[in-house]
């Protein structure tokens, strides 16, 4: 599939078949998030593949009713979990570079980015999911004081297409030369 194809096809995916994903598939995702770009290659990214629909079911509790991806975190075979070490990217010698300080949202942004639109390729399906209690779902996974979940995404095969979805021109958010935003 081309890159743009790719790109512009991608939809959040909220309902999945029980069909499984092959562990070479898998390991082709993994492969994407590897391969992500990332802050000096610090590679502060880190990814738990959950399986066990018990732990899957008790992510599925750190989100709130409203969230329109619930029922996918149970209905999907996988759930992909991205984490960040703390403290690595944007720093140097422990020392934060920049005035925005951790970028790791930024690189596991990247790295999640990466992981849907191979998988969207390969015909599978994802949404990110941003919106749940984060330090629930980390004492549910067991992740240690420097290392951060920032977002989860279920995986496998779409049971239905993604719903329509409306961006903006390129004249409301590309300027030149100068920020002219605030008119
Ligand atoms: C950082 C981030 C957090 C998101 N969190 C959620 C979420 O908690 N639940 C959900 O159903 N969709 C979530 N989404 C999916 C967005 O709603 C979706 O990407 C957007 O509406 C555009 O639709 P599209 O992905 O089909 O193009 C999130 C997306 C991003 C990038």
């Amino acid at each position: 599939m081309d890159l743009m194809e790719a790109i512009k096809g991608r939809r959040s995916i909220r309902k999945y078949k029980p069909d499984p994903v092959s562990e070479e598939t898998l390991q082709t995702l993994m492969e994407a998030v590897r391969w992500a770009p990332s802050w000096a290659n610090t590679q502060c990214s880190e990814v738990i593949v959950v399986k066990d629909p018990k732990i899957k079911s008790e992510l599925a509790t750190a989100l709130p009713n409203t969230n329109p991806a619930l029922s996918s975190m149970t209905e999907a075979p996988l759930i992909i979990v991205l984490c960040g070490k703390k403290g690595i990217s944007g720093f140097k010698k422990g020392q934060a570079a920049t005035i925005r300080v951790d970028w790791l949202m930024f690189d596991t942004g990247l790295a999640m980015q990466n992981l849907c639109l191979v998988a969207h390729a390969l015909g599978l399906g994802t949404v990110v999911v941003g919106m749940f209690d984060h330090r629930k779902a980390e004492e549910i996974l067991g992740l240690p004081q420097n290392v951060e979940v920032v977002a989860i995404t279920p995986l496998g095969y779409r049971a239905t297409e993604g719903g329509t979805t409306k961006r903006k021109e390129l004249s409301e958010f590309v300027f030149h030369d100068k920020y002219l935003g605030n008119k």
